[in-house]
């Protein structure tokens, strides 16, 4: 198993191409079995999350090529899929697959809505919380879906296809939003799903939706009104850029110090999060190509913060902001109100040197004047990086061991950080 050592200490300075969103990129790619046409994604990030997902619906019948640019290499960076869903051969996500990726639970509404029938694996438990999957069946039976639950799998069918309807989600749901929102648009008449997720990333997934021939309006509210339509057909759309991947080189650059541009990113996608990593004591400003962000000396201040729904401060980039207060003059306040157990970061954390109490959802972070370099662990994708940005300003090396979690949605990171000036290398295991 691969690790990456980083020696800490050096300031970053340079250019980071922003690479496509995984978690837009996921849903578009799943997006395309509502269509026997080709959809062509442009800005699809390499990342193993991405392969995973491609295996998952080459089961179901999906034909992919691939071919473009890697972020940085040119104009048009990440590459362009072309996904044909001629016919869909098999309803049935099984468990070997899904469990290995949640996000591939969300074939269920577009299978339902183009075939009438799905059968897909609950997802189960992970590192970050239980992560139950009620919302989305709730969403599925008000358009008229029966479901069961049968040996570890949902089984749902619509014979008579799927039925427009009012939904009101009790809770903030990205993937029931997703789910019930491409289902919808095949459903007869019009659907209107309230208090629905407003992340950038499900407004990605609608206007490429729109492009296909569906009828959705409210995108970016939450409200989403859905007119359904017999047929979507093909579309070409080009993935949004990541969000959660510019916010965490922002935090990083604001940790190590230096000046780096982050190029391709939005900053309108993250108000909440840069308005935080602002208070901590960085600069930044817009470009004509991203985002600025700079820190020249001084000290890093501490802040309070809770993780919401968009748009308030993302849970996804909760671990990264804790790696960056862990050495700021003072004391903060981090509480995490999306995941229960979103904390597995800490431990790692605090063998690098880092003062962390937690208290249920409240992790107290007591800034100290410099962190050590250390073998650590992490056991999710978000966690694995916040140990990145440690290692960044820890003194000494520090050598973080299950990298495959970081491939799940970080391209290219050593090279990203090597570039600016970090001391990183992937050691091969
Ligand atoms: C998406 O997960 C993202 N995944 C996550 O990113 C992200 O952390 C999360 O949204 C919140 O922003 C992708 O986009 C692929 P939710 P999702 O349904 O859709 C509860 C990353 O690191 N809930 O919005 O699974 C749930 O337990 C990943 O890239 C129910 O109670 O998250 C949680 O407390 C990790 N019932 C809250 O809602 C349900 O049926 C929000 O979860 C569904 C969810």
């Amino acid at each position: 198993m691969d690790s990456i050592r980083i020696g800490g200490g050096r300031r970053l300075v340079g250019t980071i191409p922003i690479s496509g969103a995984k978690n837009a990129a996921l849903p578009l790619m799943i997006a395309s079995l509502l269509t026997e046409e080709t959809l062509i994604l442009d800005n699809v990030p390499e990342l193993a999350d991405v392969n995973l997902l491609t295996r998952i619906l080459g089961n179901h019948g999906l034909d992919l090529t691939v071919d473009g640019k890697r972020a940085g290499e040119s104009d048009r960076p990440g590459r362009t899929y072309r996904l044909t869903a001629g016919e869909i051969v098999d309803t049935t996500a099984p468990y070997e697959l899904v469990s290995r990726m949640r996000a591939s639970f969300w074939v269920l509404g577009p299978l339902l809505a183009r075939c009438g029938q799905a059968k897909v694996s609950m997802p189960g438990g992970c590192a970050i919380g239980t992560r139950p999957v009620d919302l989305h069946l709730m969403g599925l039976s008000a358009l008229g879906a029966r479901i069961d639950v049968d040996g570890g799998y949902v089984v749902a069918s619509a014979p008579g296809g799927l039925v427009g309807t009012r939904i009101a989600f009790p809770k903030v749901s990205v993937g029931a939003t997703h789910n019930v929102l491409m289902a919808a648009t095949l459903a007869r008449g019009e659907t209107v799903i309230e208090n629905a997720a407003r992340e950038p990333e499900i407004g990605d997934v609608a206007e490429c939706l729109n492009k296909m021939g569906a009828r959705i309006s409210g995108i970016g509210t939450s409200t989403l009104r859905i007119d359904g339509v017999d047929r979507l057909g093909g579309a070409r759309h080009e993935v949004l850029p990541d969000r959660i991947e510019t916010g965490t080189y922002a935090m990083a650059v604001a940790a190590a110090g230096g000046e780096v541009e982050l190029e391709g990113a939005r900053a309108d996608l993250l108000e909440s999060a840069l308005q935080v990593i602002r208070a901590t004591g960085a600069e930044i400003t817009n470009t004509n190509s991203g985002i600025k962000v700079t820190r020249n000396g001084g000290a890093l201040k501490p802040v309070d913060v809770e993780t919401q729904p968009y748009p308030g401060f993302p849970t996804d980039l909760q671990a990264q902001l804790m790696a960056l207060v862990a050495t700021a003059e003072g004391t903060s306040h981090i509480r995490e109100t999306i995941f229960e157990n979103r904390f597995m970061h800490v431990q790692e954390l605090v063998r690098l040197g880092a003062e962390i109490h937690l208290d249920g959802e409240v992790a107290t972070v007591r800034g100290v004047a410099a962190l050590k370099g250390a073998p650590v662990m992490a056991t999710d994708l978000r966690a694995s990086v916040s140990l990145v940005i440690a290692g960044l300003v820890a003194k000494g090396d520090t050598v973080i061991n299950r990298v495959y979690h970081l491939d799940r949605g970080f391209e290219r990171i050593e090279e990203k950080l090597g570039r600016c000036g970090a001391d990183i290398e992937r050691l091969a295991g």
